[in-house]
């Protein structure tokens, strides 16, 4: 009942500001038809702060653009769906196809540099520290960069604790056991893996340069958020991440438009990779 009233009361001028605003804060294109997320992601911010509608959020936020709950909103607008080794065909093809390859390249150094951009919670960046305590790089010297634009999963992620539905989604048994303690009603990861990871908030429209070089990204399951231009860049500054002949792993089912500019598209087990020209 309530929430119905938040979407009838939604005014056009407001649905083109909240629209502007998320696009300017994080780069997010949410078109015309998507009153249902602005209803179900922004009516409990209405509820929390004693509003009665969007409308009265829109002017809360107005010529405040930075301020908190500017933030609260665009982070409640940003979808942080993911889970443990989400893409199975990747990890696999990670485990027997890039890493003996990269271990080849990096046996003088030992040392290698990956970095999960958009890494939401932490699964991706912590699935991928798993694998390679798997695979025996204890050793080496590695180190897992997880970036994401929100600060409030950043913040989670660092904790390395999950509730057991988080740890239910694509973790095997066998490596929660291995890795995971049990905490009351969640799990928390231990340290040798959570050491491993470093998190920190970044937005990917910003110059990345400064971070790399790494020998493998994940950008997965965000270039679709994204207009044709902010995703040429964010390929650009990627790219400039990379080592030469490093590797960029997009989400399963994503293919970017004008990557061709800068990565070789090589098919690897079951997979699509895209190395660093
Ligand atoms: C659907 S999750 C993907 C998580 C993980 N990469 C995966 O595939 O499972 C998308 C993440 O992108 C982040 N994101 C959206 N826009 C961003 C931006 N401009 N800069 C950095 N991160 C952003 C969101 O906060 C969210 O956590």
């Amino acid at each position: 009942m309530a929430t119905q009233t938040l979407v009838t009361a939604i005014l056009p001028e407001n649905y083109r500001f909240l629209q502007e605003h998320i696009y300017s804060q994080v780069g997010i294109v949410l078109e015309d038809n998507k009153h249902y997320l602005f209803e179900s992601r922004l009516g409990p911010i209405v509820k929390d702060h004693g509003l009665k509608s969007i409308n009265d959020l829109c002017a809360l936020i107005h010529g405040k653009r930075n301020g908190e709950i500017g933030q609260e909103v665009v982070e409640a607008m940003t979808t942080n769906e993911t889970y443990f080794f989400r893409d199975p065909s990747q990890y696999d093809a990670i485990r027997t196809v890039l890493l003996p390859r990269l271990k080849e390249e990096r046996r003088d150094t030992r040392k290698l540099r990956f970095w999960s951009a958009a890494s939401s919670t932490g699964q991706e960046a912590y699935s991928l520290a798993m694998l390679l305590l798997e695979d025996g790089l204890k050793d080496w010297n590695i180190q897992i960069l997880g970036t994401d634009f929100s600060s409030k999963v950043i913040e989670r992620a660092r904790s390395g604790v999950f509730q057991q539905i988080e740890v239910n989604r694509g973790l095997p048994a066998s490596l929660l056991v291995k890795y995971f303690k049990r905490a009351g009603l969640t799990w928390q990861l231990n340290d040798v893996a959570r050491r491993m990871v470093r998190f920190d908030t970044i937005d990917l429209r910003k110059s990345m340069r400064t971070l790399g070089p790494f020998d493998l990204v994940f950008c997965r399951n965000v270039m679709i958020y994204f207009d044709n231009e902010t995703k040429r860049n964010i390929m650009k500054e990627i790219h400039s991440t990379l080592f030469r002949g490093g590797w960029l792993l997009l989400g399963g089912a994503e293919t970017v438009f004008g990557l061709d500019e800068w990565f070789d598209r090589q098919n690897v087990g079951s997979m699509t990779a895209y190395v660093a020209r």
